[in-house]
């Protein structure tokens, strides 16, 4: 399975977005917004008005996180502005009713779920959604450590969709660089999201090439 880089723009200068777009465009597969509300996490960023730029300036597909406690209030407004996928938490409940709405403005459907929060309560969703997002930081802030309870998540969710034949992508959002992409892709992550240690580097296009090697490199192993 082909290792995929999702670079969260949360770790790049909002004041220059689109060249910080343009210049890591080449070695992303994926752009991943992360969108906080203040209240399901103590932080917040951006939201629909920001996603609409972004589509304006790029074609790359635009991977919406929604850490927000009400995220089927703004689901329209993030489809209309253009994102490709968008995923909720299975924390904040609602789950059947916001993954049939996110299937019905077109949107990718993904399902996030917390560090603290069992990978069963993912399970009974997996054959509806495109995308399971693996928390391996608890959620909020960019640059926190990597959490190895992950790693039997993304590995369960690996062979539930193997053995269902799932089109599932497996994604994992926190801590990841050259050290911990390795031990992700093996487990079974095929999207890797990393904000830090892309953006936060002096060369981001170099950065992501490594973290994509440190990966590829673990699961050819
Ligand atoms: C954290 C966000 C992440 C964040 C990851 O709440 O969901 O996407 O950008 O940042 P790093 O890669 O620095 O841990
Ligand atoms: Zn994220």
């Amino acid at each position: 399975m082909a290792i995929r880089l999702a670079p969260s723009i949360l770790s790049a200068d909002f004041a220059q977005l689109g060249v910080e777009i343009d210049r890591i465009r080449p070695e992303a597969d994926w752009l991943h917004v992360d969108v906080m509300d203040g209240h399901f996490v103590p932080n917040l960023t951006i939201g629909p008005p920001v996603v609409r730029s972004i589509r304006r300036h790029t074609d790359a597909y635009l991977d919406c996180h929604l850490m927000m406690t009400d995220p089927g209030d703004y689901l329209k407004a993030f489809a209309e502005a253009g994102a490709d996928s968008c995923s909720v938490h299975v924390e904040v409940g609602n789950t059947a009713d916001l993954i049939a709405e996110m299937r019905s403005l077109g949107l990718h459907a993904g399902l996030a779920v917390n560090p603290e929060t069992s990978i069963e309560e993912c399970e009974p969703w997996l054959d509806r959604i495109d995308l399971l997002l693996v928390m391996s930081v608890h959620p909020g802030f960019g640059g926190q450590e990597f959490m190895p309870v992950a790693l039997s998540k993304i590995a369960r969710a690996a062979s539930l969709a193997q053995r269902d034949d799932l089109a599932l992508t497996i994604e994992v959002d926190g801590g990841i660089d050259v050290r911990t992409a390795g031990r992700v892709a093996e487990a079974g992550a095929t999207m890797l999201v990393a904000g830090s240690a892309v953006f936060g580097q002096d060369d981001p296009v170099e950065a992501a090439r490594a973290i994509r090697r440190a990966a590829e490199q673990a699961v050819a192993a």
